[in-house]
């Protein structure tokens, strides 16, 4: 919660105002890689809370989800998963719904990359309604795995998206009002 190297992780993030629209204040994680300190800092904060757990798995949302997952991963030695946007995946897959302010998406994981039992821990830059994690969660969960965690670097926690991860612990590093 106080560690120093959340302040740094903090300030290298881009908020831009009105985008993709008007009203929102985008949480754009694009600067936070240009500052190799700080990247490197949420990864080591992210690996010194999961190393040694019995992780097999680290589950990564498309997009930006692919940019923190496999680092994370090759730290503790687990694999990594894309969980993937529709029609994507060249294997056989399993598809999950779900619903955003307009309309619906869908997150697809490959057939065999987990298996029943395995431990994994689900990651993605940023956690607003919670739809896009909650999807997650019941696609490993689908294959028989135990899902330990949702890990995010950013937290919009007035959307309540903890609410909606049917009881999974979630991780941030920073809230963001
Ligand atoms: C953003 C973000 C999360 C999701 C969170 O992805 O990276 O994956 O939204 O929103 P939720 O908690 O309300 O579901 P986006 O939909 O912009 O997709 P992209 O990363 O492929 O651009």
């Amino acid at each position: 919660e106080n560690d120093p190297r959340l302040e740094g992780i903090a300030s290298a993030i881009r908020v831009v105002p009105n985008f993709p629209k008007p009203g929102i204040m985008f949480k754009d994680i694009t600067t936070l890689l240009l500052d190799p300190n700080a990247f490197k800092n949420t990864i080591d904060l992210f690996v010194e809370r999961y190393s040694g757990k019995g992780i097999d798995a680290v589950a990564g949302v498309e997009a930006r989800g692919f940019i923190f997952g496999p680092p994370i991963a090759l730290a503790i030695g687990a694999k990594f998963i894309p969980l993937r946007k529709p029609r994507k995946l060249p294997g056989e897959v399993i598809s999950e719904k779900y619903i955003l302010e307009y309309g619906s998406d869908c997150l697809e994981m490959h057939i065999g990359a987990v298996q029943p039992g395995e431990h994994a821990l689900v990651v993605d830059d940023l956690v607003a309604t919670g739809g896009t994690l909650c999807a997650a969660i019941n696609l490993l969960e689908r294959a028989g795995a135990q899902v330990v965690e949702c890990a995010c670097v950013i937290e919009l926690p007035e959307l309540k998206g903890r609410q909606k991860l049917n009881g999974k612990p979630l991780y941030v590093l920073i809230e963001s009002h």
